[in-house]
């Protein structure tokens, strides 16, 4: 068994030997530039850990897998961050404001189609169209969530259960699919691919609560994304929707004032917003919800029929995901 370091190297040396390396440059450039930024490479470690809990000896197989959801996800950050009008990832600047907005579209589609290309290396015919059909099904359902996502912010009447369907979809979906693809090309058993499958689901939750969480209160170097930028972009996370819910007549009418058109001077919203969240205590009330998720996640990490040490890399995974403040 590997530990997290060593998962980590491995995957690294399969993503340098991987790289973009053909030609135009202006296509590829940005591609590579975008996955050596430096992430936290959680998807691809959720693929190999999986895989490693019941086929350790034949790990190297699962790579392409591992790298392909990484490609994926790098595209979406791409053309995510266009779509959030975002100017720093991982604490550079975006493809989109480094480069041009077309240059990242192009450059995220290209990466869209490496990713395919990546699993159709995944060496055993017979499990590999299972593991197309699963990924396209992860695909297709992050791009609903975006569009969901993009939707709610033109909406005054987002409810929780729509944002927590909304998150699912957008983030829940892929670290529950990595998990689920590196299970079936280990083979286990559908119960224990469900299970794993359903961990990362609840998981992704708790994650994306917690990325909204530091959206406004994280640390701008550590976090490595601009403070308030959901703020800006009227985004209908937990934090707005819960506080809308449980400030005061005043607090919530003046909410609902703030994000029904587009700030003339941001930093004011971003300060003002910050203060009511603060005033209603909504940090811990959302910290309350996200740890609620991963206690869900945990509930399905114990039904997956493995000994309880071969868990102790999810289970140290999860402090990870869950107290991350990047
Ligand atoms: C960012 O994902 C997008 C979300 C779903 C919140 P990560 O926080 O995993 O991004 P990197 O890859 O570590 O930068
Ligand atoms: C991103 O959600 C989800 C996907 C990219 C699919 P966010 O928009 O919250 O992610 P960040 O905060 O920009 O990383
Ligand atoms: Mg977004
Ligand atoms: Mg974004
Ligand atoms: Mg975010």
């Amino acid at each position: 068994m590997k530990n997290l370091t060593e998962l980590r190297k491995l995957l690294e040396d399969y993503q340098e030997n991987n790289s973009f390396t053909r030609a135009p440059r202006e296509l590829y450039e940005p591609a590579n530039y975008m996955m050596n930024l430096g992430g936290k490479r959680l998807r691809p470690l959720l693929a190999l850990v999986a895989y490693q809990m019941f086929r350790p000896s034949y790990l190297r197989e699962a790579l392409p897998i591992a790298h392909t959801v990484e490609i994926f996800h790098n595209f979406t950050l791409v053309h995510d961050d266009i779509m959030d009008d975002a100017p720093i990832r991982r604490g550079k600047p975006t493809v989109h404001t480094k480069w041009n907005d077309n240059t990242a579209i192009l450059s995220g589609d290209v990466m869209l189609i490496a990713a395919y290309e990546s699993l159709m290396t995944f060496k055993d015919e017979g499990r590999l169209s299972r593991l197309v059909r699963v990924f396209n099904r992860v695909a297709r359902e992050v791009c609903e969530g975006q569009q969901m996502d993009m939707n709610f912010e033109q909406r005054g009447d987002v409810s929780i259960e729509d944002y927590l369907h909304m998150i699912e979809l957008k983030t829940a979906v892929l670290l529950g699919g990595s998990l689920e693809m590196g299970a079936i090309a280990a083979h286990a058993k559908e119960k224990d691919v469900t299970n794993l499958s359903e961990f990362g689901r609840y998981i992704g939750i708790a994650f994306q609560l917690q990325d909204d969480i530091l959206d406004t209160f994280g640390d701008a170097d550590k976090f490595g994304k601009r403070i308030g930028g959901d703020i800006v972009q009227n985004k209908k996370t937990f934090l707005l929707l819960k506080a809308m819910k449980e400030g005061t007549g005043q607090q919530s009418k003046r909410l609902r004032e703030l994000y029904s058109e587009m700030p003339a001077d941001e930093e004011a919203k971003i300060e003002e917003v910050t203060h009511i969240f603060r005033d209603i205590g909504i940090h811990d009330i959302a910290a309350a919800e996200r740890d609620k998720f991963r206690d869900k996640a945990f509930g399905h990490l114990e039904e997956v029929q493995v000994a309880e040490e071969e868990k102790g890399l999810l289970h140290e995974m999860t402090d990870l995901v869950i107290t991350r403040e990047h």
